[in-house]
């Protein structure tokens, strides 16, 4: 052997070896240039072997060709390799663990004041109504006055305002959506109007300074008791179940005549008497009767022509009811563990 031959080998064992000991794509990269680049170690042998014995060349040339396609070739297999490991590296970091807990989107939900209101729309759309807004902010004229309840009128009293202006009020009731409607409609009409009010009340279980009201009222010719009577407990059988008892007592408001107090028969003890009803068996949900006269005639209506019923309910109180709530302050608090309940 020749002492290029045994260069050759050492050149070849070496750089098998150094392969073989690589262990990223980027030292391989370096190894490929070094050995087989344009001015790499095999090309460079290629070169100085015009100054070897013209009889060796052809020799040494095959052996180096052979070296060169056994380098090429280790390196292609190294190459495929540190590419699969690269690539399952990668698969294992970017691992999906399915087993952890997802992320827990929750939808919203409506507010069981809007789940109510939703439902007694629908009742009342079915009886015929429409459903009517009035303003949150009134004027004493709308809020009183022409709800036949004057500065004197004890009425006032027990609808304890919050007072803007000398003037201008926040709503006590939904009341003053009644002259609203009739300044701007020709009877017949049917109307209810939900909406937020105001009373300066000290917040407590059963009392909130911001409450709901839904007001109703319709005007036609002929209408009578009978037909509040009617809607009153077609709205009841509806909202609470066909096995409720309705009753009608005599009641005050200066806006209806006659007046009338609205109850149902207790839904938790069936009439037999629990705490929710105060042993009464009954709870009045609202106030009702046939609208006064003279509250016809503020409103540009002729009493002599036409008659009309009007009643008033707390609609917070609707919700409870429906679905055993027994603080009105949770309405306005907004927390969300009350809110997921409905
Ligand atoms: N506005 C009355 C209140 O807040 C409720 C009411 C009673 C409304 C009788 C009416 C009615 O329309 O006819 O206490």
């Amino acid at each position: 052997m020749s002492s290029m031959e045994l260069e050759l080998n050492n050149l070849r064992s070496e750089a098998l070896k150094e392969i073989s000991s690589i262990n990223s794509l980027d030292n391989l990269r370096e190894i490929e240039i070094k050995y087989l680049g344009r001015k790499g170690v095999l090309n460079q042998l290629l070169k100085e072997l015009s100054t070897a014995p013209l009889e060796e060349r052809p020799e040494l040339g095959g052996i180096i060709n052979q070296i060169k396609l056994e380098i090429i070739r280790e390196i292609e297999s190294k190459r495929t390799l540190l590419e699969e490991r690269e690539k399952a590296k990668k698969l294992e970091e970017e691992r999906i663990d399915v087993t952890l807990p997802g992320m827990n989107i929750s939808p919203g939900r409506l507010h069981p004041l809007t789940l109510i209101i939703e439902r007694v729309e629908e009742i009342f759309r079915g009886l015929g109504f429409t459903v009517v807004e009035g303003f949150e902010m009134e004027t004493d004229y709308y809020n009183f006055e022409a709800l036949n309840i004057p500065w004197y009128h004890p009425a006032r009293d027990t609808q304890d305002s919050f007072y803007i202006t000398d003037k201008f009020l926040l709503r006590t009731q939904t009341s003053p959506v009644q002259i609203r409607v009739m300044e701007k409609t020709k009877p017949p009409f049917k109307i209810i109007a939900p909406g937020r009010v105001y009373r300066r009340d000290q917040p407590t279980a059963r009392h909130s300074p911001v409450f709901h009201q839904i007001e109703g009222m319709a005007v036609d010719k002929d209408i009578t008791f009978a037909h509040l009577k009617g809607t009153l407990d077609a709205f009841a059988h509806a909202l609470f179940g066909s096995d409720v008892s309705t009753r009608f007592r005599a009641d005050y408001f200066p806006f209806t005549e006659p007046s009338g107090e609205f109850a149902i028969s207790c839904i938790f003890c069936k009439g037999k008497g629990c705490r929710v009803c105060s042993y009464s068996g009954w709870i009045e949900i609202l106030g009702c009767g046939m609208v006064h006269p003279k509250v016809l005639e503020v409103g540009g209506i002729d009493p002599e022509e036409y008659s009309g019923f009007a009643f008033g309910m707390g609609w917070d109180r609707l919700a409870m009811l429906t679905y055993n709530i027994n603080d009105i302050r949770f309405f306005l608090e907004n927390h969300p563990e009350f809110l997921v309940q409905f």
